[in-house]
C-alpha cells in the first residue's frame, strides 16, 4: 500500500473509531450544520481565538506536508480580532473556507465554531488560558482532536480538572497537542537524548532566564472604561493572573518546560523572590496589572538539583534569554537565545568553550511547524497522543514559581496542585455583560500580591 493510500485508510479507521465513540457520548449542539457530509481525507480545523498566535498556528496547520487540512470555522470575543486574522489567512486559497455564516463572535462562539466539525476534526484553542478549560472540555465531549496554545492553567483547581479531562481524552482515543514547542524542537530533542544517556553526567543544576524590557500586556493602566473592564482585562491579559497566569507563566513557560524535561521530571518544591520596582509610565500614570517586574525562582527535584529560573521585564538591564544545564560531568546549552533557539550543544566541564565541545546541533527545522507535523502525523496514522497533561504539569510547575515569589514562601508542587482558589470561577458562563473576575480598587488598581503579608493565596 502506498503512503498515500495507508493514510487515507487510517483516518477513514479512525474516523469510524471516534464517530462510534462520539455516537455513545451524545453529541451536543447540532443546530448548525456540518460543513462537510462526506468522509474523506481533509482535516477540517477550526481557530478559536484568532490573535497573533492563533493565526499563526492555523497557518502552521494548513502548511503541513501529510495531506488536506482546511479552515472551515473561526471564533474569537472580538469581531475586529477575527477579521484581521481572516484576512491574513485568506491567501491561502482553497485552504481557507470561512464563510461569514462560520465566523463566530462572542463568548459561546467557541460551541458554534466546533459544531462545524466533525469527530476526527482538529479545534485550535489559542485564547488567554482561562478558557482551556470550558473549550477543551467541549472539544472532548464532541470526540474532537485538539491544538492548545500554552500556558493551560494558573492555578489548582483548573489544574486538576484538566488533568482529568486528559484521561478522558485518552480513553477516547483523541489527539491532543499543546503548544510547547520546545518539545519538538529537534536539537532539544537531541540533547535531551545525550543527557540521558550520560553525556554530561548526572544534572545538579540547570539555570533559565527571560530578561528583557517589559512586552505586550505586562503593564497596564487604569480601565479606559471602554470596552467593558471583562473584555479590557482579556485583551490585556498578560497583565492579570485569572486570565495568563500573569507575565510569569505566558513568558517563562517554554524555559520552565524544557529544563524540567531534561531531568524527565517535574520539581517537588520551590521557593522565590520577586518584587515590583518601577509601577508607573514615563508620564508618571500608575501600573494597575498584577505582574511583579523580576521574579527568581528556585525549584527544587527530589534528587536536590535544582533550575534557577530568572525574569525580568527592565528596560535598560542586561539582557538574557537562554537556558543551560549543568551535569557532574560537563554542562549543555539547551536554548542558545530565546525559547528554543539553536544550536544546543554540550561540552566537557562547566564552560561553554569551543575546545571543549563534544556536540553542536545543526538541525535549523521550524519547531511551530515540527509540532503540527507531529500532530497530524499522530492522527493520519491513529498513533497516541495526548500532550495534555504534561501541558498541565508545566503549567502547574510554572504557577508553582509564581506563587512562590508571590507569596515569598516555599511551596511544594503537591500543596500547589491541591490548592483551592481559582482566578475565574463561572468562565464558561461568561457573556459580553458580566463583571470582571478581578475588581479594581477606588484607585483603580487591582490587588497585587503581598509577599510575607498574604502568604495563603497570591492576592
Ligand atoms: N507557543 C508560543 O510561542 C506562543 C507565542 C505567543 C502566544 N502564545 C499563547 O497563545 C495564546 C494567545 O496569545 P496571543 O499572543 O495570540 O494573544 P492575542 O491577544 O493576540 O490573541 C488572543 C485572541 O483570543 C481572543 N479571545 C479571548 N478570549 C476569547 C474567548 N473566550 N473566546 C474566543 N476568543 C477569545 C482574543 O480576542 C484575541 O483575538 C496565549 O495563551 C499565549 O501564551 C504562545
Amino acid at each position: 500500500m502506498t503512503e498515500t493510500a495507508k493514510n487515507v485508510t487510517s483516518r477513514r479507521e479512525f474516523l469510524k473509531h471516534t464517530g462510534r465513540v462520539a455516537a455513545a457520548s451524545a453529541l451536543v449542539g447540532t443546530a448548525i450544520p456540518y460543513v462537510h457530509a462526506a468522509e474523506d481525507n481533509t482535516i477540517r480545523v477550526v481557530l478559536v481565538g484568532c490573535g497573533g498566535r492563533g493565526t499563526g498556528a492555523a497557518k502552521d496547520a494548513m502548511s503541513v506536508k501529510q495531506g488536506p487540512v482546511k479552515l472551515v470555522a473561526m471564533a474569537d470575543v472580538f469581531e475586529d480580532r477575527l477579521k484581521t486574522s481572516y484576512a491574513n489567512l485568506k491567501d491561502l486559497g482553497d485552504k481557507v473556507d470561512v464563510p461569514d455564516d462560520r465566523k463566530f463572535v462572542g463568548f459561546d462562539a467557541y460551541k458554534k465554531a466546533m459544531d462545524c466539525l466533525k469527530p476526527g476534526d482538529v479545534a485550535i484553542f489559542a485564547t488567554p488560558l482561562a478558557f482551556r478549560g470550558p473549550h477543551c472540555a467541549y472539544a472532548v465531549e464532541k470526540g474532537l482532536n485538539v491544538f492548545m496554545e500554552k500556558p493551560l492553567t494558573a492555578d489548582g483547581p483548573t489544574s486538576r480538572r484538566l488533568i482529568d479531562l486528559a484521561k478522558k481524552a485518552t480513553e477516547k482515543n483523541l489527539k491532543i497537542g499543546v503548544g510547547l514547542m520546545s518539545r519538538h524542537a529537534r536539537p532539544l530533542e537531541e540533547v535531551h537524548k545525550r543527557i540521558q544517556d550520560g553525556e554530561i553526567g548526572d544534572i545538579v543544576l540547570m539555570r533559565g532566564y527571560r530578561m528583557h524590557g517589559p512586552l505586550g500586556s505586562f503593564a497596564s493602566e487604569k480601565w479606559p472604561g471602554d470596552p467593558s473592564e471583562l473584555l479590557w482585562q482579556i485583551k490585556r491579559f498578560h497583565s492579570f493572573l485569572w486570565a495568563s497566569g500573569g507575565n510569569f507563566n505566558d513568558f517563562y513557560i517554554h524555559v520552565i518546560d524544557h529544563c524540567c524535561w531534561m531531568k524527565d521530571g517535574w520539581p517537588v518544591k520551590a521557593q522565590a523572590l520577586g518584587g515590583r520596582h518601577y509601577r508607573q509610565t514615563d508620564d508618571g500614570k500608575p501600573s494597575v496589572d498584577q505582574n511583579f517586574d523580576v521574579y527568581s525562582v528556585e525549584y527544587v527535584f527530589d534528587d536536590g538539583a535544582r533550575l534557577i529560573m530568572d525574569g525580568r521585564c527592565i528596560n535598560g538591564c542586561t539582557q538574557i534569554y537562554n537556558s543551560a544545564a549543568h551535569g557532574t560531568k560537563g554542562m549543555a546549552i539547551l536554548s542558545k537565545s530565546g525559547d528554543c533557539g539553536t544550536p544546543s550543544s554540550t561540552y566537557k566541564g562547566q564552560n561553554p568553550d569551543r575546545d571543549k565541545m563534544i556536540w553542536q546541533s545543526k538541525d535549523q527545522s521550524n519547531p511551530y511547524q515540527n509540532e503540527w507535523n507531529d500532530l497530524v502525523d499522530a492522527i493520519r496514522g491513529d498513533k497516541p497522543y495526548n500532550e495534555l497533561e504534561r501541558g498541565v504539569m508545566a503549567s502547574a510547575v510554572s504557577s508553582l514559581g509564581r506563587k512562590a515569589a508571590h507569596t515569598g514562601v516555599e511551596i511544594t508542587l503537591d500543596a500547589f496542585l491541591k490548592s483551592e482558589q481559582e482566578y475565574a470561577p463561572g468562565v464558561n458562563e461568561f457573556t459580553m455583560d458580566s463583571p470582571a473576575p478581578l475588581k479594581a480598587g477606588p484607585d483603580g488598581a487591582y490587588p497585587i500580591p503581598m509577599p510575607g503579608i498574604v502568604t495563603d493565596r497570591e492576592y
